[in-house]
């Protein structure tokens, strides 16, 4: 089948979406499979969604890929995990550089294997002129943990508590100059937010699916894009259409 063009009025596009990609267990489980399986499989999928992006005209996109508490998880997962991110670099780099995608990382490196830690800085080195597509992996990172570092670096920069403000905390969070997510997507149907840029979240908009992320495929993705493209974002006020029915 032929892909279908996305019809979405420009200013319609959310620029910044993030995903947390969830269920890659369970739909390995489901087939009988270790859950590292369905982790790979989640991966090739992270390919075709990043393809996507491109396609539709996303600028910013945030990955969930490895949060403070996966840490908690059997060691041969968290390790798989930690391969997956070097083979992804490994494998993908050229072709991610060639799509002009620029790789950023938002988290905790210092956990990390020293080697892999070098991986990635050279690999967001690599692409940083890139402009098409700026790709936030979420690795080692904790919503909460971001807020409390935020804290530190303002005090230790002697930040006056009167001067403190909405924007100024922003500019302190990894995502500092990163528009807010427009448009948060869930798979796997969990309703919780997991501590997943709990401050850059406060008025994005939530697409949340039964779907398992190795099956959340570029059709759904449109999906989602479609029906972000039909809220009324109001960010506390009321809709123009109530206004503009109040003002007479
Ligand atoms: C949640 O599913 C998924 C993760 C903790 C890992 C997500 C990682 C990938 C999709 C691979 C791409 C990774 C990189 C480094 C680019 P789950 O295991 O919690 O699923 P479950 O809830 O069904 O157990």
């Amino acid at each position: 089948m032929p892909d279908q063009p996305l019809d979405l009025p420009l200013e319609k596009t959310p620029r910044h979406v993030a995903i947390i990609m969830d269920g890659n267990g369970r739909w390995a489980i489901s087939r009988g499979l270790p859950r590292l399986a369905g982790h790979k499989a989640g991966t090739e999928n992270l390919r075709r969604i990043i393809r996507a992006s491109v396609e539709f005209g996303v600028k910013y996109l945030t990955i969930y890929a490895f949060s403070t508490e996966n840490w908690g998880r059997p060691p041969e997962e968290v390790d798989g995990l930690m391969h997956i991110l070097e083979d992804v670099i490994d494998r993908e780099l050229a072709e991610l550089d060639k799509e002009g995608v620029q790789l950023r990382h938002i988290g905790r490196l210092e956990r990390l294997a020293p080697t892999l830690q070098e991986k990635v800085l050279d690999a967001i080195d690599a692409t940083r002129n890139n402009n098409r597509l700026i790709l936030n992996v979420a690795f080692n990172y904790g919503g909460r943990d971001e807020i409390v570092q935020a804290i530190q670096h303002m005090m230790k920069d002697g930040v006056q508590p009167e001067k403190v403000t909405d924007e100024m905390v922003s500019q302190y969070m990894y995502t500092a100059g990163v528009p807010d997510p427009d448009l948060i997507i869930r798979t796997s149907g969990e309703l919780r937010v997991s501590n997943f840029l709990i401050w850059q979240a406060a008025y994005s908009e939530w697409y949340i699916t039964p779907t398992f992320w190795p099956d959340f495929n570029k059709e759904e993705y449109r999906h989602a894009l479609q029906v972000y493209a039909q809220r009324n974002r109001r960010y506390g006020g009321i809709s123009n259409v109530v206004a503009n029915k109040s003002n007479g």
